[in-house]
């Protein structure tokens, strides 16, 4: 069968150089795979390497001054749905993967989302706060 491949893309929240964020997201890669033909890619936050935020203007503008925020917003516009997937650190999610997220705006709009967190315990925390964000105003 032919047809077009939903692009998946999982983002690896944590930054930390020892993180079992990076064996999460593989075996997240191969179950996505093995049960649909969709691309599946991971964006790796640390790897990624984004600095703390430093566009001069609102990511609602959509106008990136800087190569690595306009690399980072192609990369989730070519997708066409997002696994989060996030630690659990101090009862929220990471400042790494926050900061990921405020440098884009539009490309996150209507985009369809999946949550996977984990932790010490489980990570509950992390995943509630991270879902709390998609109502900001
Ligand atoms: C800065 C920091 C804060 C943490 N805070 C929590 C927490 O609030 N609740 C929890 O259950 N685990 C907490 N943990 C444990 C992590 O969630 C756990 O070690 C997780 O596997 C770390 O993910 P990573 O290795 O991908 O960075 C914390 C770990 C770190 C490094």
């Amino acid at each position: 069968m032919t047809g077009i491949r939903s692009r998946i893309a999982i983002i690896v929240g944590s930054a930390r150089p020892v993180s079992i964020g990076d064996q999460l997201g593989a075996e997240i890669a191969r179950v996505v795979e093995a049960s649909s033909d969709a691309d599946v890619r991971t964006l790796d936050l640390r790897e990624i390497g984004l600095p703390m935020l430093d566009e001069p203007l609102m990511a609602a503008l959509g106008q990136y001054a800087h190569a690595h925020a306009r690399a980072w917003a192609a990369q989730v516009a070519d997708a066409d749905a997002v696994i989060f997937l996030t630690p659990q650190y101090n009862g929220g999610y990471p400042a790494s993967l926050k900061n990921a997220i405020d440098y884009l705006g539009a490309e996150w709009r209507g985009l369809p989302g999946a949550i996977v967190s984990y932790g010490g315990r489980g990570g509950p925390l992390a995943a509630d706060q991270l879902a709390g964000g998609r109502r900001a105003a």
